[in-house]
């Protein structure tokens, strides 16, 4: 008999039964023979920094933060990456075996990786990028955008003053548009990202016309609940290239499993499968 510690990991969140991050992580956990767990955890905000203090002391060595933690968590975290930083919240961590808490956020990454899988061709480069919602994901997009050096990043939001202070915290690179003239700007955008919460089942539909928008495109949805959400439709129906979100759900989820079990997980078509079934 060894004394080998089974090593945990938790997703935190409220509510949390929703979450797709226990299947995806136990997917890996089996096909990499990795003798460890990782579980949904209702967290209510009032008790995060405890639950967060003691999840080192019963065999946790990282967590994934969710809904509505992932700006709080930036309060409790000893040491934090320069993106999660900048986007101001973190969706993975870390815990040190001094219980120190390292936060990241890989939501940006996710988001570029989910792309180059399905469209290998595609560089941020291609030109500006049009950004639809200022929320916490459309923060993760920016982040990883100019990261990766796009010239320009054009962004919009029904709430204007939310992609005013993207732009005066991400710097000259992103322009903040009207959401009312999202039209005149589609012809010269190289990407069309949709981060709001629009399309999503149970919320109203993302009703801005692509007539104008070129064939050379690419088009990418956020929202993976439908998987084929009436943005993408139209797009494809214009002849542009585009993606769809459950990927970047996929891809998210990469850099944390990497670190905590030390294997660099595939994002394999079966996976895929799973979280859709
Ligand atoms: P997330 O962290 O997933 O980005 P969020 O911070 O709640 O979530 O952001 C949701 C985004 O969807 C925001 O850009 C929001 O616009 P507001 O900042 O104006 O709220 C956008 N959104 C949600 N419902 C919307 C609606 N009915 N019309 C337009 N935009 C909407």
């Amino acid at each position: 008999m060894t004394n080998e510690k089974i090593p945990l990991v938790a997703v935190l969140g409220s509510p949390i039964s929703h979450s797709k991050s226990p299947v995806l992580h136990s997917y890996w956990l089996r096909k990499y023979g990795i003798n460890g767990h990782y579980i949904p955890m209702e967290v209510d905000t009032v008790d995060l920094d405890n639950v967060l203090i003691s999840m080192p002391k019963m065999g946790f060595i990282g967590a994934n933060i969710t809904i509505p933690h992932k700006e709080n968590v930036m309060k409790i975290a000893d040491k934090i990456s320069d993106r999660a930083a900048m986007i101001g919240a973190a969706n993975t961590l870390s815990f040190g075996s001094n219980g120190r808490i390292y936060a990241d956020n890989t939501d940006g990454y996710g988001f570029i990786e989910n792309i180059r899988q399905h469209q290998p061709e595609w560089h941020a480069t291609d030109g500006p990028s049009l950004i639809l919602g200022a929320g916490g994901a459309s923060r993760a997009v920016v982040s990883s955008l100019l990261e990766k050096s796009a010239p320009e990043i054009w962004i919009t939001n029904r709430t204007r003053a939310r992609a005013e202070k993207i732009a005066s915290d991400f710097g000259a690179r992103v322009k903040v548009i009207d959401w009312f003239s999202v039209n005149k700007f589609l012809p010269d955008a190289a990407t069309v990202i949709n981060a709001t919460s629009l399309g999503m089942v149970g919320k109203p539909e993302l009703t801005i016309d692509l007539k104008p928008l070129s064939n050379k495109t690419l088009v990418t949805d956020l929202v993976y609940n439908p998987i084929e959400t009436h943005l993408l439709t139209q797009a494809r129906e214009r002849g542009c290239r585009t993606v769809d979100g459950v990927g970047m759900l996929i891809h998210q989820a990469v850099p944390g499993f990497s670190r905590w079990f030390n294997v660099q997980p595939t994002v394999d078509t079966a996976l895929r499968d799973l979280l859709l079934s």
